[in-house]
């Protein structure tokens, strides 16, 4: 099945109250495991790669593959860039065939410092300009999430306003819009009081799929009632990396522990990384279906 944009998979899921987990690739492993559970679960997809992946590896190398990946796996999957930051940037992931990208005009390209409104409103309309000839799908992102290591000021940090939202979306011609309703990237502080007063407030105006970012450690009862306020979309990426690391750390000791029993025996060690990378996939792998079941796609891909 080819590639397919976000549109046509979120619009779908916004009519019919379920939401389709976006998780963050890295490389073989991660996309397999990703990929490997939306095929389990028959669940649609959207793969994500962030714009920082660049400095690890070369974004047409992680493509290329997760493009093979994708080409065999016989369900709706859609690729995506996870908070681009600029346009260059996002004109870059455009020309590897990217079905959806995500300009985050909410920040400065250092991603720490607040963008304007009108500073938001002027990127994410000249990308949207570009993508919508290319029928790639736009999420743009108002309000900021809680970021770890970032000081909450009141403008970091704070909830997207209802009627700006509004706006937002009249003025730049977005697909999809990422809201600030108190979640945060990487894992809570405490538990997360998530905003669904004001999420019930932007979907009483604003008709297009709605996105969770930060998904991991935000308890299920949220997810469920913020899917029936209108999340089409969440974003998950730590919840997946502790998996993966969390199998991989048992692997390694238990490793370890042979290799000082070969030392003690006199016998050669052995380094089969496979040992170590097969088992973290399957977990990871594992926490993307259980996440897919409670977003309730499962099933949807038919
Ligand atoms: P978590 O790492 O908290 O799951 O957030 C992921 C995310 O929102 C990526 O954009």
């Amino acid at each position: 099945m080819p590639l397919v944009a976000s549109k046509e998979i979120l619009t779908k899921a916004h009519q019919e109250h379920y939401a389709v987990g976006a998780f963050n690739a890295v490389n073989m492993e991660t996309a397999q495991a990703i990929i490997g559970a939306a095929v389990d679960e028959r669940s649609p997809l959207i793969i994500q790669v962030t714009q920082t992946t660049l400095k690890y590896t070369e974004p047409d190398e992680l493509a290329a593959l997760i493009k093979v990946l994708i080409a065999g796996a016989g369900i709706p999957i859609a690729l995506h860039l996870d908070h681009g930051r600029t346009f260059e940037v996002v004109m870059r992931f455009l020309k590897l065939g990217f079905t959806s990208i995500m300009i985050d005009g909410s920040l400065q390209p250092d991603g720490k410092t607040p963008r304007s409104y009108e500073q938001n409103v002027e990127v994410t309309r000249k990308v949207v300009e570009v993508a919508h000839t290319l029928g790639v799908t736009v999420e743009g992102e108002l309000g900021t999430l809680g970021q770890i290591g970032l000081e909450i000021t009141e403008e970091l940090g704070a909830l997207t306003d209802p009627d700006q939202a509004v706006q937002f979306v009249e003025e730049t011609g977005v697909d999809l819009l990422a809201v600030a309703i108190g979640t945060t990237h990487g894992l809570y502080r405490g538990k997360p009081v998530i905003a669904h007063d004001r999420l019930r407030a932007i979907r009483s105006k604003v008709d297009i799929p709605l996105v969770m970012h930060g998904g991991t450690g935000t308890p299920d009862e949220d997810v469920r009632a913020a899917i029936e306020l209108g999340i089409a979309k969440i974003n998950i990426d730590t919840q997946i990396r502790v998996a993966f690391y969390d199998a991989m750390r048992e692997v390694v000791h238990k490793m370890e522990a042979a290799h000082e029993e070969a030392d003690r025996r006199g016998e050669p060690k052995k380094y089969d990384i496979r040992a170590m990378l097969g088992p973290a996939r399957d977990a990871m792998r594992a926490c993307v279906a259980e996440r897919i079941r409670i977003f309730g796609s499962a099933g949807k891909a038919l």
